[in-house]
């Protein structure tokens, strides 16, 4: 059996299409079902739904052979004992800095004057803002990060950025860019050695399908 393990939303919808170049097409509609292991048309292939911050974990503990994981989260949790072979170019987007419209973020970063800085990825918020010497203050927050600088709670955001709708929305502004951001396969090292046949087949189905698509 090879278990593969996938979160709900953009990466699972992004997935199926290179799943599909595999042989393997799922069964089961998340949407629609409240399944937690979903079947395929291979008897022998199934699928986790997991939190997306849980996929490093499942796949480094052996709950599944294989993942399909952000490198945001990948950068966020650590990667020990995973084996990353492949950048999928799915459900890209980026993770910038935003602010309100009347913060001069701009003159913040020059002074150095200590911002407030609201995120999820407080690893990735420290590493960027110490790479440009600037201190500030973090606030670990779960979701609707885009609150934040809109009831005082912080300055600024370190968030995701797709369509930038969310940002538009709550009046927000992209004022930095701090990196892009993609799915990666992350494959369990001891799972890539005793099922080595069927786990190299969809791991070679996915990077001719990703080819393919550059
Ligand atoms: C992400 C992110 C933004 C939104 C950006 O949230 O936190 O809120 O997507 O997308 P956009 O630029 O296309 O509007 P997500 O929906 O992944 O849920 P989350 O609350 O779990 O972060």
């Amino acid at each position: 059996m090879i278990t593969i393990a996938l979160s709900k939303g953009r990466i699972f919808d992004d997935i199926l299409p290179l799943l599909k170049s595999a042989g393997i097409d799922v069964l089961d509609d998340p949407d629609k079902s409240r399944k937690l292991i979903l079947s395929t048309n291979q008897p022998d292939v199934r699928v986790l739904l997991v939190r997306a911050t849980d996929v490093p974990t499942y796949v480094q503990y052996g709950g599944a052979d294989m993942g399909v994981v952000g490198k945001d989260t990948l950068l966020e949790s650590g990667t020990q004992g995973l084996y990353q072979p492949l950048d999928l170019q799915i459900a890209k987007c980026r993770i910038s800095v935003a602010v309100r419209k009347s913060f001069d973020y701009a003159a913040a970063m020059k002074q150095g004057s200590r911002m407030t800085v609201a995120t999820k990825y407080v690893a990735i918020a420290r590493d960027f803002f110490a790479s440009k010497g600037v201190h500030v203050d973090l606030i670990k927050l779960y979701g609707s990060m885009e609150l934040a600088p809109l009831t005082g709670l912080a300055d600024a955001i370190v968030d995701l950025v797709s369509t930038g709708n969310t940002l538009k929305a709550n009046h927000l502004v992209e004022v930095e860019r701090i990196m892009d951001i993609s799915s990666h396969l992350v494959v369990n090292q001891t799972a890539l050695k005793l099922k080595q046949a069927p786990i190299r087949k969809i791991m070679d189905a996915f990077a001719l399908a990703v080819k393919q698509e550059d």
